[in-house]
């Protein structure tokens, strides 16, 4: 073993990486019932980003269950994940924390908020586990989505859950309110994607009876989303046509500080 193997870095080296423009454009959209922030042009150079993200190894559940495998991976997440450390991204999170308070996207206090950083990476080919091509909801307040690749027509898409009557519900905390006879109805549909299907072909979901789709925000290069995780969402990508998809995410989690 050498010392020159390693892959070393002084701080302003790892700090040039998630460099900021201070000339990004920061745009907050309303969109039936739900709002989000969309920050084009974020980083500096995000090519570099993506370089030195690209070296974190990760567990690919595609190639665990070819091989015959079985996984411990929890995440219902599309693809592949890379789970590293918040410590790399200490500024970038702050920052993105910062634009958020600026356009009332979330009201936590930054002493009360851990930062949960991965990446995902959707790839042409890849395969659906659990039919993670559905809709869900984050266990985490809010979501911020850098893309560090250009990845065609992909996007997150956002979707109300549809009831017998009609009726459409944005958010998980809705359906507190929902009235009793819809709600057996709901539940029963509302569960299948929580069966253990296993494996199967990816499947470029546009929705169904159950989820309605109302809008889609582009997954465009260089270009950060930020919503709330409790709005139903998916990962919009044709794994037949779309190329390789990949994002920095940074998850924010309000914790107690008493
Ligand atoms: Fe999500």
């Amino acid at each position: 073993m050498h010392i020159d193997d390693f892959h070393r870095y002084t701080a302003g080296e790892l700090a040039h990486l998630c460099e900021v423009n201070e000339d990004m454009e920061v745009n907050l959209h309303h969109h039936e019932g739900i709002k989000y922030l969309r920050v084009t042009h974020f980083l500096k150079r995000p090519e570099k980003l993506a370089e030195f993200l690209q070296m974190f190894p990760a567990e690919d559940r595609n190639k665990t269950i070819a091989a015959g495998e079985s996984t411990e991976i929890k995440s219902s997440a599309p693809g592949f994940q890379q789970y590293i450390k918040d410590f790399y991204f200490s500024d970038l999170n702050k920052k993105i924390f910062d634009i958020g308070k600026e356009y009332k996207i979330h009201r936590f206090k930054h002493e009360s908020v851990k930062f949960d950083n991965f990446t995902n990476c959707c790839y042409p080919g890849m395969k659906a586990y659990n039919q993670n091509y559905l809709p869900h909801t984050d266990s985490f307040g809010l979501a911020s989505n850098l893309y560090l690749t250009d990845a065609g027509n992909s996007a997150t898409s956002f979707y109300r859950v549809k009831t017998k009557s009609g009726k459409v519900y944005h958010n998980e905390f809705d359906l507190r309110y929902i009235p009793k006879e819809e709600q057996e109805d709901l539940l029963s549909r509302y569960q299948y994607n929580t069966k253990d299907s296993g494996w199967s072909d990816w499947v470029h979901f546009e929705g169904d009876d159950l989820y309605e789709k109302y809008h889609d925000i582009p997954s465009e290069f260089n270009t950060l989303n930020m919503y709330k995780g409790n709005i139903w969402h998916s990962i919009k990508y044709n794994a037949e046509t779309d190329p390789l998809r990949y994002s920095l995410v940074t998850a924010m989690i309000a914790v107690n500080t008493y």
